[in-house]
């Protein structure tokens, strides 16, 4: 495993592990895999040096939070633990009677990252970030991060706080490059840090899915990237994943992961199904792509133009009305 170059508590790996899946009707993966299997990935990246795991309190209402609890005990001291704030009436005490209701479901006294999850339209951070500062104060918060935030909100938010905001968790991959123009540069400028949310386009990037084959669960049959049109659209993308995955003998999803973390400033957070996958993700660390293969791959990424907004939403609706009344393969 390797890990950033920057001060913190615990050495954050470049390959950390999402964990929404956990608990999550949306994700559909049910109870064997929540009782069984959740626990059994996160003890596997565990002994291969993964420290970075990533919940939030709205994943799975609370169980996302709780079933990571449980399978990292005994290991806390291993863990650079971030979850987030949902900022619903983020005002100080809300935001402060929400970390401890976090840190009890995880059973722990010390989140080491807390991330607020998204921009609130009316509440302005210099609110949030009082909160988070009477956090850090006790000693319940280590680091403060954001999410989903534009750059300048971001660099606003640690004005409001007055010390680092050291993260924004953004969705962040070959279908969704855009942070490698803004927000990856000023990372690597400043000494903060990128957490590359959905790194896999939720699997897409695996090259399992295409029009034939559309993953079932709600998550993914609302996202348009599954549609026809788009793996149709993909297709140049694919073509130079595989031929940079043919000349690592790796595959498409861990080529997807490299090209995230070859930057300095950003780790990636990908999610997983099984302990295989978690073990193939955590190779991915050990990756080093030319700068050919990275340059070539992010060509490939800005001239993927997949359909998206709201006029995809008959061609989804139509695809989902056909999974539901096809039995399961
Ligand atoms: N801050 C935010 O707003 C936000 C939003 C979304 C996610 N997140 C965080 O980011 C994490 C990851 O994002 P995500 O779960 O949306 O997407 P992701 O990591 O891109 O995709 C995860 C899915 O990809 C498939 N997969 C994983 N590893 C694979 C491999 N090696 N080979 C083939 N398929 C593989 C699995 O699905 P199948 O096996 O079923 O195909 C898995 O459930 C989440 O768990 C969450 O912690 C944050």
């Amino acid at each position: 495993m390797r890990y950033l170059d920057v001060d913190t508590a615990v050495k954050i790996s470049k390959i950390g592990l999402g964990t929404w899946q956990f608990g999550s009707r949306e994700w559909g993966y049910g109870d064997a895999y929540s009782k069984g299997e959740a626990g059994a990935i996160v003890r596997r990246a565990l002994e291969l040096g993964v420290s970075l795991f990533d919940t939030a309190e709205i994943y799975g209402f609370g169980r996302s939070e709780r079933i990571l609890g449980q399978a990292m005990d005994g290991h806390r001291e291993e863990v650079f633990l971030a979850t987030k704030l949902f900022p619903l009436a983020p005002f100080p005490p809300v935001v402060q009677q929400r970390a401890v209701a976090s840190a009890n479901r995880l059973g722990v006294s010390r989140l080491d990252l807390y991330q607020v999850h998204q921009p609130n339209p009316l509440v302005p951070d210099t609110v949030i970030m009082r909160g988070m500062r009477a956090l850090q104060r006790i000693g319940l918060v280590g680091e403060v991060g954001v999410s989903n935030y534009p750059l300048a909100r971001w660099k606003a938010a640690e004005e409001a706080l007055g010390s680092r905001v050291l993260s924004n968790q953004v969705r962040f991959s070959l279908a969704a490059p855009g942070p490698a123009d803004d927000l990856v540069p000023y990372a690597e400028r400043t000494g903060h840090v990128v957490i590359a949310y959905s790194p896999l386009a939720q699997g897409f990037l695996s090259g399992r899915y295409d029009g034939t084959n559309r993953p079932r669960n709600r998550v993914r049959s609302f996202n348009a990237l599954f549609l026809p049109v788009n793996t149709e659209r993909a297709a140049g993308l694919l073509r130079v994943l595989r031929e940079v995955a043919d000349a690592h003998d790796a595959t498409f999803a861990q080529i997807a992961l490299a090209w995230l973390i070859k930057s300095p400033a950003v780790v990636a957070i990908p999610g997983a199904s099984s302990v295989a996958q978690l073990e193939s993700n955590v190779s991915a660390a050990e990756i080093d792509l030319t700068d050919d293969e990275w340059e070539a791959l992010r060509d490939a990424a800005v001239r993927f133009r997949p359909a998206a907004g709201p006029s995809t939403l008959p061609r989804l609706l139509r695809a989902r009305y056909r999974s539901s009344v096809v039995p399961p393969g």
